[in-house]
């Protein structure tokens, strides 16, 4: 007997109950988020899905203006999304923004991370200015957000942080010391702080992207640097900012319900390999090369 090809009521009444029991639909209703670095990339993208799915969402990040143009924009929906002038690296003012979110919200169920950054610079003679720079600006700021938000969890006895590390933060790459080990201090702060909280009903994990196509990445990297990437991918191609934030948001809600201290790796596969050239890799890149021509 061949399948229907449109479920009958009963399926799609079982399927509508599914969706509202797990809560695929909408997540984060009546829930509070904040999310630095939500202006552009993968925090913006979280902060477009958490309103979506019925968050009040404080988007924190240095480029106020184009904060505000987001929130303009997702106003029109009818979300509910806040924008506030914060570099993380200030953290006077970081912490005064956190603040202001909380004191205005009265509450906080999601704290992300986004913002952070990278600059290379090889071991021996790396500027020592640039490395604390980078440690400031990925592990302290980290460090900070979460301080901001944990008495106000704890108080809650709830509350769910993600942290934004890197597949750098788990293996090394000649010129990025400083920022592989930033995010590998992130995952070890992650870690700890899973153990610290999770008695008291906070969830701590990590995510572990691969190369993402950002708005950064798009102005900042030479053409050819957009094929290696490729090519080192499984999928054979770089991440989506709104890929990124569908891994991010899995980890911020409730159907993570028994992951904490996690380092989520989405990298297209890229660190699945030993790095071993096998036969494979020329069959591969005649692949790559066929597509390119168009063929
Ligand atoms: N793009 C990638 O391939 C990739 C891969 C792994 C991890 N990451 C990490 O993801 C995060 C975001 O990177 P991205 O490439 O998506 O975008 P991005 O560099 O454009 O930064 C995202 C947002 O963070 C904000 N931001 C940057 N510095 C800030 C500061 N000092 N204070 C407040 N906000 C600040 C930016 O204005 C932007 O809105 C970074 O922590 C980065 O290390 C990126």
């Amino acid at each position: 007997m061949s399948r229907p090809a449109v479920p009958d009521k009963r399926i799609r009444r079982f399927m509508a109950r599914f969706t509202e029991r797990s809560g695929t639909m909408a997540r984060f209703q009546d829930k509070v988020a904040i999310v630095s670095g939500g202006a552009d990339g993968m925090g913006a993208a979280c902060v477009r899905q958490l309103a979506a799915e019925g968050a009040a969402v404080f988007a924190l990040d240095v480029k106020a203006d184009v904060a505000q143009a987001l929130t303009e924009e997702l106003s029109g929906s009818g979300a509910k999304v806040t924008a506030l002038e914060a570099d993380v690296l200030d953290e006077e003012k970081f912490r005064a923004a956190l603040q202001t979110a909380l004191a205005a919200a009265g509450r906080v169920d999601v704290l992300i991370n986004i913002a952070g950054g990278s600059a290379p610079g090889l071991v021996a003679d790396i500027d020592l200015s640039v490395w604390d720079r980078l440690y400031r600006l990925n592990v302290r700021s980290t460090l900070v957000a979460c301080q901001e938000v944990l008495p106000m969890m704890r108080r809650q006895g709830r509350g769910s942080i993600v942290t934004m590390a890197s597949i750098s933060g788990l293996r090394g790459d000649p010129g990025w010391a400083a920022y592989n080990s930033a995010k590998a201090g992130i995952i070890s702060l992650t870690q700890s702080l899973a153990w610290e909280e999770g008695l008291n009903g906070i969830r701590v994990n990590a995510i572990c992207p691969g190369p993402v196509a950002s708005e950064r990445m798009l102005a900042t990297l030479p053409p050819e640097a957009f094929e290696q990437y490729d090519q080192a991918s499984a999928l054979g191609r770089m991440g989506r900012a709104e890929e990124l934030a569908e891994a991010i948001l899995f980890l911020a809600s409730d159907q993570a319900s028994f992951v904490t201290g996690a380092a989520l790796v989405a990298d297209g596969g890229l660190t699945a390999r030993t790095g071993q050239p096998t036969d494979f890799d020329r069959v591969r890149s005649e692949e790559f090369a066929r597509r390119r021509g168009g063929k």
